[in-house]
């Protein structure tokens, strides 16, 4: 990220040069395995991405909060003396939900004027929205020197905000692993209790490859509150049975003796999608802790397995991304990350074929599909941070 340039523009945009505006910086995530699993209590394996969101942020004297990004066109000035109301659509919400989640803490507020700008692709299930609503938080905290937030009040109130105030029945994990980022190290994350582990993730001779399908996640919000709304049915059919308030708490054995309880076949596949995934998160932090990154990456495929039969969130670019994947020998892993009905893939690759696989599976991809995917080479980084700007 070219940090001068973006002070430049950061004063096109609101002039008095002679008052320079602080820096942030939070990353995005990847999810490695344990998709769909957060919003049912269950366990995550998420990393922090050297990719994220900047906020240039300066004080103003009166109520308004000036809101610009390099990466979409509409930015806005809004005066908050009469609170907040969302936007249908806009990127501002992300921000502004933050900003409403620290007034309700009875946080005085002041005015801003900020520019965001991300290197993450947005729309690609890289986590771009917990980023900016995490890089909010973590500045206003700063910015208004609130010393009693932590990182986990800041977490949770970034979740809040795109739960209540975006409306995306999201569960934690985003925000999380934004949050608790590490170099080299995955966050083994139980979404119920909020304990969690890092786990250290040395990639010896193998790289982290993301591969984005480039398509459009049209719908995907519908269809991910649709997904949240199968579980809850799966737990109501269960609990009569099994007490329980999530899928999570329940363990492989004991569902698939108990399976048939769940009456709608599709909602049994959704729950066994959860369930099993909980299970295959805990042996792949196994498998990382004895070092055999071989039987990780088979998790890693079995997950992808589920997801495109059990829960159905892939489609046939996330499909086809990964199978071509599959295809060549020294990929190790591969499967769909995030939400899913587009977006990202994760690829464990062997050093020697990164290059072969961003040339093959490309191709192969584009012939499919008729879409040009896009790679990137994942590095595991820490999380959100000031960037000195003296040191620029
Ligand atoms: C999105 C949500 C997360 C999680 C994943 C699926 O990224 O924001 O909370 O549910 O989908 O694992």
């Amino acid at each position: 990220m070219n940090i001068p340039e973006l002070r430049s523009d950061f004063f096109d945009l609101y002039g008095e040069v002679e008052k320079t505006p602080r820096i942030y910086f939070a990353p995005g995530r990847v999810n490695l395995i344990g998709e769909h699993t957060d919003y049912n209590g269950g366990f995550v394996l998420p990393c922090a991405l050297q990719y994220g969101t900047y906020l240039l942020i300066r004080e103003r004297a009166d109520n308004i909060l000036g809101f610009a990004s390099t990466n979409f066109e509409f930015r806005t000035e809004y005066d908050f003396s009469g609170g907040f109301a969302a936007k249908q659509g806009q990127w501002t919400n992300y921000p502004m939900g933050v900003f409403d989640e620290f007034r309700k803490l009875n946080v005085r507020l002041k005015g801003f004027d900020m520019l965001f700008s991300g290197d993450i692709p947005n729309s690609a299930g890289l986590s771009s929205s917990a980023s900016i609503e995490m890089v909010t938080a973590f500045a206003l905290a700063s910015m208004l020197n609130v010393t009693s937030l932590g990182m986990m009040d800041l977490i949770k109130l970034s979740k809040r905000a795109e739960n209540d105030f975006v409306g995306l029945n999201c569960g934690i994990m985003d925000m999380f692993a934004v949050g608790m980022g590490s170099a080299d190290h995955v966050i083994f994350l139980n979404c119920l209790t909020l304990e969690f582990r890092q786990v250290p993730f040395i990639l010896n001779g193998y790289k982290l490859v993301i591969a984005n399908t480039n398509k459009q996640r049209g719908l995907a919000d519908s269809k991910y509150n649709e997904r949240v709304a199968e579980c809850k049915e799966a737990v109501d059919a269960i609990r009569p049975y099994f007490q329980l308030d999530h899928l999570g708490e329940m363990g492989f054995m004991q569902f698939f003796k108990i399976q048939d309880v769940i009456a709608d076949e599709r909602v049994r596949r959704r729950a066994r999608h959860v369930i099993s995934e909980n299970q295959r998160v805990q042996n792949a932090v196994s498998s990382l802790l004895k070092g055999d990154i071989l039987q990780f990456g088979a998790l890693m495929n079995a997950s992808h397995e589920s997801l495109r039969d059990n829960y159905e969130v892939t489609g046939p670019e996330l499909d086809t991304l990964v199978e071509e994947a599959w295809k060549i020998h020294g990929v190790i892993g591969a499967r769909m990350t995030g939400a899913g009905f587009g977006g990202c893939t994760v690829n464990i690759v062997r050093d020697d074929v990164a290059d072969k696989f961003i040339l093959e599976a490309g191709k192969g991809y584009k012939e499919k599909t008729g879409l040009t995917a896009s790679f990137y080479i994942g590095e595991v980084s820490a999380g959100p941070r000031e960037i000195n700007s003296e040191t620029l």
